[in-house]
């Protein structure tokens, strides 16, 4: 029988892999029990530790890391186009920096390429970016085991599995996990538990099936796949293409391993042989260890000292569960990894002493700190509060803001509860609040380029609170003071949503109105709500602050001395509309950038709410994707003439909508067209 083409290639593919690695070849695939020695080709921040590990991720943010199997793969038989069926298991760890903060995940891929040019971090999982995602010319299959809940690529939870082809958006996905035969049940798994799990992939050539199996390492292969879709491989796939794996970390991040890994082309991968697998570096049950071994011996001549010592140790005792006790109910459990102890945070800040202290406004006493286990820089804000109902409702809103992932905003950890008292703990930012940067004498002043970049940041920030969440989040208090700089100087918002916790805890017959004098929208004085647009008001006071390095309003001002915005109005009056621009930057700014946030900062600070943009398009004016509507300075500074500019504004976006421009304004219709 004369050898069919098919056979052919694989004679060829095992060359390849002869040549390759010596030790891991069978006759079509390849095999790791820890990758001592491969030859992977790995980019980004990818590693093999010194045991063995692949190790894609640590704990940096924002990075990504890919491996790759140096011989390229040839998925269809060239003669009848026929796509040839391959199976794959590996085993994989993710370590998360935060308990039940993923950050991001892990993919199974096949691509072109070997290091995914272009590609970016965070939701995007290192294998596309925000331009290619979805296109057709990606040519990229992927299996993602994905920690976080994306909202704008429709991810399910944030712990799920899914099968995704040129796009992040899943052909299909479902909460990780498998079907146990024996208790006849679904069992779930989560991804970022640190445990070492196995992932088994997949696919039929003849009716060109792909299915994900997964299951706790040393667990047999399930029989019923967590996951199916139907996937013409021959429509994808390239005559040359490699397997591997992407990761990323985005504002949470995590530690992604790959401990082995086999691969095969027809026929079952091969099966890893578990004792000779590296083994994960941190593994909390381990440091139980070792008790049991000392207690016999040393017991007996303890036990004198011991009885002598619980008396000792009771009077203690209970001083010590005074100083550091919390309020905790029994329905705060299932909110456990959230909370974080009072002793932790006591113990870190020193006891809340003053030399930890760095910053302190209307909410309360901001500490910094460190996390014992996890060593995370903290900054932990204590926050006086009297809450006697709807506590619940109020944990569980600081679980849901926690669960808020942006690169642009701060990440809240988790809280504790004492009596009278909320601690929350934040992300600690290395270059602090952008307030002192502009107000204090910092020298040379933060320059042009920066100032941009922050603002930029922020309003992407504000943005997502508004409409990239499965709620909307109104900030309530955007100002330079709730603007932190991390350590490469991006900017992020902070205190996000905290206004409203902190209505919670007071009377809810009163309505409170929560910000700062300046920065609130005159309609805020009449309905007493904050709304998405009294955050543009505000975050249009902020980008005039930033511009002018002035504050809105000096406190004990006498009344003939102009505010921020009746300056900035009097000096483009004078048809100098630069010149209010800090004269600190000394004349070393953009004047087109600067000009533009000056106008865009008094069309969102407009008294009239119905004037103001929206952050969608705030962003696009200040990314240049959108020109800024030419402004009339009576528009903005009469009032005799608001409600004519209102109406001017939304003809200028009714228009915009109906030209060919129409994608950039609905993510839907964007969505649709790039990843159908
Ligand atoms: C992560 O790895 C990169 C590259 O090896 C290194 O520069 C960085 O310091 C590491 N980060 C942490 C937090 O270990
Ligand atoms: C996205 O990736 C492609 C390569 O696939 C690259 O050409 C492009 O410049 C990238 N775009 C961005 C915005 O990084
Ligand atoms: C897809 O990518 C190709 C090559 O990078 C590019 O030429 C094409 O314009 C992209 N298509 C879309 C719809 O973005
Ligand atoms: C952690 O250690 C325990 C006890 O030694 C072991 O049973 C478990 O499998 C380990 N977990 C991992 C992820 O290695
Ligand atoms: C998704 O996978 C499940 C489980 O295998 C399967 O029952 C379902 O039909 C699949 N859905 C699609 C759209 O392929
Ligand atoms: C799969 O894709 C190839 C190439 O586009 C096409 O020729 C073939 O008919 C497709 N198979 C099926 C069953 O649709």
């Amino acid at each position: 029988m004369a050898p069919k083409p098919q056979n052919f290639l694989f004679l060829i593919f095992f060359l390849h892999m002869a040549i390759g690695i010596a030790t891991t070849t069978n006759n079509n695939g390849f095999i790791f029990n820890g990758f001592t020695n491969s030859n992977l080709v790995l980019s980004g921040i990818a590693q093999i530790t010194s045991n063995g590990l692949l190790q894609l991720t640590n704990y940096s943010k924002e990075t990504l890391g890919h491996a790759f199997h140096p011989t390229p793969i040839n998925f269809v038989n060239p003669s009848n186009g026929h796509p040839i069926s391959f199976s794959t298991t590996f085993v994989f760890a993710i370590i998360s920096q935060y308990p039940d903060v993923g950050g991001h995940g892990l993919a199974f891929v096949i691509s072109p390429s070997k290091d995914l040019p272009g590609s970016m971090p965070s939701q995007h999982l290192g294998l596309v970016n925000t331009t290619d995602n979805g296109n057709v010319s990606n040519h990229l299959i992927a299996v993602e085991l994905d920690t976080v809940q994306t909202i704008e690529f429709f991810d399910i939870d944030h712990n799920h599995v899914g099968i995704d082809v040129n796009c992040l958006i899943s052909l299909n996905s479902t909460t990780a996990g498998y079907y146990d035969k024996d208790r006849s049940e679904f069992v779930t798994l989560i991804l970022a538990s640190g445990e070492a799990q196995m992932v088994w992939i997949d696919y039929t050539g003849e009716d060109m099936r792909l299915e994900v199996r997964m299951a706790p390492i040393k667990t047999k292969r399930p029989e019923t796949p967590l996951l199916t879709s139907l996937v013409n491989l021959s429509d994808i796939v390239l005559d040359e293409m490699f397997v591997g794996f992407s990761s990323s970390t985005g504002a949470a991040s995590g530690k992604h391993y790959v401990l082995g890994w086999s691969f095969s082309l027809q026929g079952n991968a091969q099966t890893l042989d578990f004792s000779s697998l590296p083994s994960i570096p941190y593994n909390k049950t381990q440091s139980n260890k070792g008790t049991s071994m000392v207690l016999p011996v040393v017991l007996p001549l303890t036990v004198g000292f011991f009885v002598f010592s619980l008396v000792i140790g009771l009077f203690l005792l209970v001083k010590r569960i005074k100083k550091f006790s919390e309020i905790k109910e029994d329905w705060e459990l299932e909110y456990g990894p959230h909370r974080i102890s009072y002793k932790d945070l006591f113990n870190t800040t020193k006891g809340f002493n003053d030399k930890n202290l760095i910053g302190s406004g209307g909410f309360g006493q901001v500490y910094k700190g460190t996390l014992p286990k996890s060593k995370v820089k903290v900054a932990v804000k204590k926050i006086s509060h009297h809450s006697k109902q709807g506590a619940r409702e109020f944990v569980s809103e600081i679980v849901s803001l926690s669960r808020l992932r942006h690169r642009n905003l701060v990440q809240l950890l988790g809280y504790c509860r004492r009596q009278g008292e909320l601690l929350l703990v934040y992300d600690y930012e290395e270059n602090g609040s952008l307030d002192k940067l502009l107000f204090g004498d910092q020298k040379p002043p933060l320059s042009w380029s920066e100032r941009f970049k922050v603002i930029k940041d922020v309003a992407t920030g504000l943005l997502y609170l508004h409409e990239g969440w499965e709620q909307v989040v109104v900030h309530r208090d955007i100002k330079a003071s709730n603007v932190l700089l991390d350590a490469n100087r991006n900017g992020k918002l902070s205190d996000f949503g905290l206004a409203r916790l902190y209505n919670h805890g007071t009377n809810p017959q009163t309505t409170h109105i929560v910000g700062t004098l300046g920065y609130l929208a005159p309609e805020i004085s009449r309905t007493g709500k904050a709304t998405t647009s009294s955050d543009v008001f505000s975050f249009g006071v902020f980008l005039l602050e930033v511009v002018c390095a002035k504050r809105p309003m000096e406190l004990n001002a006498s009344e003939d001395v102009p505010g921020l915005v009746e300056s900035v109005l009097e000096s483009w009056k004078k048809g100098n509309v630069l010149g209010i621009v800090d004269p600190n930057l000394e004349s070393l700014f953009d004047k087109a950038e600067a000009e533009l946030v000056i106008k865009l900062g008094l069309l969102c600070s407009h008294p009239e709410s119905a004037a103001r943009p929206r952050m969608r398009h705030v962003v696009q004016f200040l990314e240049g994707s959108m020109q800024l509507p030419e402004l009339s300075i009576d528009s903005l500074g009469n009032s005799a003439r608001i409600k004519s500019y209102g109406v001017a504004f939304d003809d200028f976006v009714a228009t915009a909508l109906s030209t060919s421009d129409i994608e950039v304004f609905s993510d839907e219709i964007y969505l649709k067209d790039s990843c159908s």
